[in-house]
């Protein structure tokens, strides 16, 4: 019997819940540990760990659907993985394998399994793995022992009655360096886009976009999410550099477009100079798949792509399509649904 939970579904926001379980594994003297689900959700570490005082720690984000047939499934978990462990090596901390990362996702989710959210309602079951430096060591070096942790809660439809444009301002601020750690998950990232964030949203934007940090001139990032759009002539447009976090649902869209709309698809550099290439444009992501992008404030001026109000034919489909794989309704490519 599956625990009662009294969860309003359709009015979950992005805010933290304590679920019932958690997953939690310890490396030490070299290797990682079997791992096992505990009811706590307090860590207590050492005060000298290398996460609290160097960010030595990286984290990951994914989520769980249900679908029609009440089956849980899991979105491409192996790319997580990986992305995790390029965090790692990045930092120095010990990878954790693919296998032990997707059966420990697994263990939580179905552990939690009364908190995920029903087929219909929009809102699923976020997943947040993370790995840090603990123990005691109070030099900038690398820990000498690891935790791998691994939470989940229920997060709610990203949109509510229907995608909703919102607009975005250029950063005055770079939230990677160019050869640093923009293209890793790690904390420091985030912790240097606080304050471009509420900026951006004492001005009214949701958020804002970053340029390459070299030059100022292309785009980056949109907040926390990669940027696309799609060219007068129907091209999925989306930037590469080495300080682009990739994402997941981007690489999973630039499938997408190709193999399932027939869209023409490049990698490449977008200007900021030459947003007028672009009749829509979005924001893309685990969170919300996708984002559409009404306008991006620029030299004090709006640019707006499609619409301030309304969502643009290819975002749509392209949104449609990719959620409808996720929640089991669209087929998916090989190999990009784990079921629990
Ligand atoms: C900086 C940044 N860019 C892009 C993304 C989107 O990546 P994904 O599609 O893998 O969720 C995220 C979220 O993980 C992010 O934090």
């Amino acid at each position: 019997m599956l625990k009662e939970v009294n969860i309003d579904w359709q009015n979950l926001g992005f805010a933290y819940m304590k679920t019932d379980f958690r997953y939690i594994s310890t490396w030490k003297d070299g290797k990682w540990d079997e791992g096992n689900l505990v009811e706590d959700n307090m860590l207590r570490i050492s005060e000298a760990s290398t996460a609290l005082h160097y960010g030595q720690q990286c984290f990951e984000g994914l989520k769980a659907y249900k679908t029609k047939d009440g089956k849980i499934q899991l979105f491409r978990a192996d790319e997580n993985a990986k992305r995790m462990n390029r965090s790692c090596r990045r930092l120095l901390m010990p990878e954790v394998p693919v296998e032990k990362f997707i059966d420990a996702v697994k263990q939580v989710v179905k552990a939690n399994e009364a908190y995920v959210p029903p087929y219909g309602t929009g809102a699923t079951l976020y997943i947040r793995p993370f790995v840090i430096g603990v123990g005691d060591n109070v030099g900038v070096k690398p820990a000498p022992e690891y935790l791998f942790c691994i939470f989940c809660l229920p997060v709610g439809p990203y949109f509510k009655g229907g995608m909703t444009p919102v607009n975005f301002m250029i950063a005055d601020y770079d939230r990677a360096a160019p050869y640093g750690t923009g293209g890793e998950k790690v904390g420091g990232n985030y912790a240097s886009s606080l304050m471009p964030h509420e900026i951006a949203a004492k001005k009214g934007y949701a958020d804002c976009v970053y340029l390459d940090p070299a030059t100022h001139t292309k785009i980056e990032e949109v907040g926390s999410a990669n940027f696309f759009g799609i060219t007068k002539d129907n091209k999925f447009v989306t930037p590469i550099s080495p300080s682009i976090l990739p994402s997941i649902t981007k690489y999973s869209l630039l499938h997408v477009a190709k193999e399932y709309l027939g869209l023409e698809t490049e990698e490449r550099d977008v200007f900021v100079e030459n947003l007028d290439e672009f009749k829509e444009a979005g924001a893309c992501g685990t969170a919300a798949v996708i984002t559409p992008i009404g306008g991006i404030e620029y030299k004090d001026k709006l640019h707006v792509f499609y619409s301030e109000t309304e969502v643009g034919p290819i975002t749509k489909k392209l949104y449609d399509t990719l959620y409808g794989i996720q929640i089991g309704d669209v087929k998916a490519p090989e190999g990009w649904i784990f079921e629990v």
